[in-house]
């Protein structure tokens, strides 16, 4: 079983949306995965509600306090279940960085505004006090038009010490309305861009997990 958490310092960067986006990726792809909301706006249960309503293939998601995952995470162990996001509230918090800590891999969904941008400081010290786990930013929310968000990002990135995903998530009101179904927008439109971006992110994702063999080991390593 793998586990990633999406964290980020401000509000409506995009956390839920790629959480649900890729949740929706890795059930298509055939996997067990399930989603859990650190977030008490509780966005992702409800969406799943919306999903069991509308019949759509089940995605477990529930509610969880921070202090609770160890042992949610070792009942889904148990269960089987191949691949676990955790979704996070918009602030940076004890919540994120027990998130980021049992996560083997972290998202950070940021756009290149300057008010996200300065709030990576922020998400280099949670990851810092999480014990640097993997994480990658994931350049978000740039005009579909932009052919390479990625080049602008890398040296954000370096300037904070985070990798950068070589896929982004570009501003489509597909993303929006999706989820307002209980869908992602893979659901929608199988064949449309947001559906190879959540693709495209799903299979750098997997295979950044498929090569982590030992990630207890880096635990207990720190
Ligand atoms: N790529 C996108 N294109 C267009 N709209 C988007 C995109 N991603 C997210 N949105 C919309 O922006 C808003 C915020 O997104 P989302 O809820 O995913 O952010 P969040 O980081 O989870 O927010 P919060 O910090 O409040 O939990 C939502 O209304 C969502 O539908
Ligand atoms: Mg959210």
């Amino acid at each position: 079983m793998k586990t990633i958490a999406v964290i980020g310092q401000k509000g409506g960067t995009g956390k839920t949306t790629t959480t649900q986006g890729l949740a929706v990726a890795a059930m298509l792809a055939g996997l067990t995965v399930a989603i859990l909301d650190l977030d008490p706006q509780t966005n992702s249960a409800s969406w799943q509600r919306r999903r069991t309503k509308a019949g759509l293939p089940p995605i477990a998601a529930r509610s969880c306090q921070a202090g609770e995952l160890p042992h949610v995470l070792e009942a889904l162990e148990t269960a089987k279940a191949d691949l676990v996001l955790i979704d996070t509230a918009g602030k940076l918090s004890l919540e994120s960085i027990a998130a980021a800590r049992v996560a083997d891999l972290v998202l950070v969904p940021a756009r290149r505004q300057i008010f996200d941008v300065e709030t990576l400081e922020a998400v280099r010290d949670t990851l810092h006090q999480a014990k640097n786990p993997p994480a990658y930013l994931v350049p978000y929310g740039h005009h579909p038009s932009v052919r390479d968000a990625i080049t602008p990002m890398l040296s954000t990135g370096e300037r904070f010490g985070i990798a950068v995903a070589p896929v982004g998530i570009a501003h489509r009101s597909i993303y929006a309305d999706a989820p307002a179904l209980g869908k992602g927008p893979q659901e929608v439109e199988p064949d449309g861009k947001a559906a190879a971006e959540l693709q495209a992110l799903y299979e750098f994702v997997s295979s950044l997990t498929r090569s982590q063999t030992q990630p207890a080991k880096r635990k207990a390593a720190q």
